[in-house]
């Protein structure tokens, strides 16, 4: 159902509670999503900026026309063309022929590569170009790589909104539309979790593009993001808090990441974070089974931490199928700034240990030291080791 947010202004996106795995099965999200989506009316013409996922187009759509009669739409402004957003454009299309569909040059090419369509009718855009409503004015700022190449942000002048599609963005349903009705700390929460396993690998692009866009002293009212709540209240906040994370964010926080089989590498995990908070106990020591917890959860711990430490036993000469897959996925967050170590338990070989760290290094974390690893099961000497090797860690890692 439509939601006025301004006279000009109206939400008329779809709240996805069900929503449970994003992007196939990469992405949780435990608090749903939203797909927004604005009707933007001007004195002279009214546009739409973005659409859906395709299993809601028929919704959308049918939600749409109560709100207004499709033919008085002018232009759909596609400022992003990955699916959730994309999804429901061919069935709005249907009503909706020759009515241009503003993006960028490479969303054209990607609606192309989705949709296939015949006879639609794109305007490329580029930073600077401006569409007039009358007495409102859109004007267009690329944001390649944040986080596709088509990104680009939408600005309304009249009403100082910035539209920032994935930007901004927090998969959390609510039927509060505004930052300031939700429980902050969820919101901080999944904004952070959204930052981490979406944007984080373009970190040095989201701080050009925040700092471009805060040099054009654009007065900005409120920040209307494709996902999750609009920033209504001091939105200034979360364009704080992301030039922060986009800047080698770490706390003094310390995730261990481990699976275990027999509980020898859980026991390694647990001594080590005895070890290191016996060194220093305000360090704040997180731990986390990779087979167990959510893996984007995991991510979201290892974003903020200044280190983290990976623990597999050796299974076939290698990891277990849990730690392989999240150092696959630490490789694509391409974090910087942060340090590392391995350990694990093994009966022969123990190749595992070795592997974790060339992995952690190839990723760009500083790797400490060769790691910990125990033969078969730990005696109270071993744990005595491990957890020396915890409290020696502490200080290698210099939290
Ligand atoms: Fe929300 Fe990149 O799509």
């Amino acid at each position: 159902m439509a939601k006025r947010i301004t006279d000009r202004v109206t939400w008329v996106g779809k709240t996805d509670w069900e929503l449970k795995h994003f992007h196939g099965n990469e992405l949780s999200t435990h608090r749903g999503s939203s797909y927004n989506s604005y009707l933007v009316r001007g004195s002279e013409k009214t546009v739409l900026i973005d659409t859906v996922w395709q299993p809601f187009d028929h919704e959308f759509v049918a939600s749409l026309r109560e709100e207004i009669e499709l033919g008085s739409i002018s232009a759909v402004i596609m400022q992003h063309n990955e699916t959730d957003h994309s999804g429901a454009l061919p069935e709005l299309m249907r009503y909706l022929p020759g009515v241009p569909i503003y993006c960028t040059k490479k969303g054209e090419a990607i609606i192309r590569g989705h949709y296939h369509p015949q006879g639609w009718n794109f305007v490329n855009v580029r930073t600077g170009d401006t569409l007039s409503l009358g007495d409102v004015t859109l004007t267009f700022i690329e944001a390649t790589m944040l986080h596709w190449p088509d990104t680009m942000f939408t600005y309304m002048s009249g009403e100082d909104i910035l539209f920032s599609n994935d930007g901004f963005g927090q998969h959390y349903a609510t039927e509060s539309l505004y930052n300031d009705c939700v429980n902050h700390d969820e919101l901080m929460y999944e904004a952070e979790k959204y930052y981490a396993n979406i944007l984080a690998p373009y970190s040095q692009m989201a701080i050009r593009k925040i700092n471009e866009i805060l040099s054009m002293q654009l007065p900005v009212r409120m920040i209307c993001p494709s996902h999750g709540v609009i920033w209504k209240e001091n939105p200034g906040q979360i364009v704080e808090q992301y030039l922060k994370w986009a800047d080698n964010y770490r706390e003094r926080q310390v995730t261990i990441i481990y699976d275990t089989m027999w509980n020898s590498t859980r026991i390694m995990a647990e001594q080590i974070a005895a070890g290191i908070l016996q060194a220093d106990p305000t360090v704040t020591v997180r731990i986390m089974n990779a087979a167990k917890d959510d893996k984007n959860d995991i991510l979201t711990q290892a974003f903020r931490s200044s280190a983290v430490l990976v623990g597999s036993p050796t299974v076939n000469n290698g990891c277990t199928y849990a730690i392989s897959g999240i150092l696959e996925m630490l490789h694509g967050m391409k974090l910087k700034q942060k340090k590392a170590a391995a350990f694990g338990s093994y009966g022969w070989g123990g190749e595992a240990v070795r592997q974790i760290s060339a992995s952690l290094a190839a990723s760009g974390f500083e790797v400490v030291n060769e790691g910990c690893r125990c033969q078969w099961v730990p005696d109270q000497a071993e744990i005595e080791r491990v957890r020396n090797y915890g409290a020696e860690l502490a200080v290698q890692l210099a939290l």
